[in-house]
C-alpha cells in the first residue's frame, strides 16, 4: 500500500469483540484515532519523496531520522501500520496455537500461559503509551514492548501479534485499569491463526516489508 493511504477495513464487525472491547471503544479507536493517523500521514507525505512509497518502507526509512519533518511522518505511518496489525491480532473467534507455532511457543516460553504472562507484563510495564509484541527473531519467539509509535517492524523484525496499550485502547471500557484490559484481551481475543501466518514468513521479514 502506497499513498494516498486508506483506512483499511476492520476484519470483524465493530461490536464483535464485546464485551472485552466495546463497539464504543472501536468507534473511537478505529473511527477517530486510527483514521486521524491515516489522514495526517496523507497530508504529510503529499508531494514528498514518501508519497509513492509503501507504508512499511516509509516506517523503515524514517524511524531513526533526526529530521524534524520526518519524525511526524514516522509517527503517523507507524501508527497506521501498528493499528492495522493490532486489529488483525484480535479475533472474536477463540483460536489456539497449533503446529509450528505451538512448537515455537513451547521451545521459547515453555508454555502458552508463560508467553501470555510475559506479554501481559510487557504491556503493564510499558511506561506511558505504546505497544506489547510477540515477535520472531533469530529462530526464536520473543516479547517486546515499544513506546508511542515505535514498532519492531521498523527494524525488520518479524511481528507475530501486538496489543495496543495506549489509553485510547481501553479507557472507555476499563478506565485506568490497563492490567484488566490486558488480561481480558490476552485471554479471549488473541488471533493465533494470524500469529501462525506471520510465523510462516519468519525467514524473510525484511524482504516482505520492502516489497
Ligand atoms: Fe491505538
Amino acid at each position: 500500500m502506497s499513498g494516498p493511504f486508506t483506512l483499511a477495513p476492520l476484519p470483524w464487525e465493530a461490536g464483535a469483540l464485546a464485551p472485552v472491547i466495546s463497539a464504543h471503544t472501536i468507534s473511537f479507536h478505529y473511527g477517530k484515532h486510527h483514521k486521524a493517523y491515516v489522514d495526517t500521514l496523507n497530508k504529510l507525505v503529499e508531494g514528498s519523496k514518501f508519497a509513492d512509497m509503501k507504508l512499511e518502507k516509509i516506517v523503515q526509512a524514517t524511524f531513526k531520522s533526526d529530521d524534524k519533518k520526518e519524525k511526524p511522518i514516522f509517527n503517523n505511518a507507524a501508527q497506521v501500520w501498528n493499528h492495522d496489525f493490532y486489529w488483525r491480532s484480535l479475533s472474536p473467534a477463540q483460536t489456539e496455537p497449533s503446529g509450528k507455532l505451538a512448537s515455537a511457543i513451547a521451545a521459547s516460553f515453555g508454555s502458552k500461559s508463560e508467553l501470555i504472562a510475559q506479554l501481559a507484563e510487557a504491556g503493564k510495564t510499558q511506561f506511558g503509551s505504546g505497544w506489547a509484541w510477540l515477535v520472531g527473531k533469530d529462530g526464536k519467539l520473543e516479547i517486546r514492548k515499544t513506546a508511542n509509535a515505535q514498532t519492531p517492524m521498523a527494524e525488520g523484525i518479524n511481528c507475530l501479534l501486538t496489543v495496543d496499550v495506549w489509553e485510547h485502547a481501553y479507557y472507555l471500557d476499563y478506565q485506568n485499569a490497563r492490567p484488566k484490559y490486558l488480561e481480558a484481551v490476552l485471554d479471549k481475543l488473541l488471533n493465533w491463526e494470524f500469529a501462525a501466518e506471520n510465523l510462516e514468513r519468519q525467514d524473510q521479514p525484511v524482504r516482505a516489508a520492502a516489497e
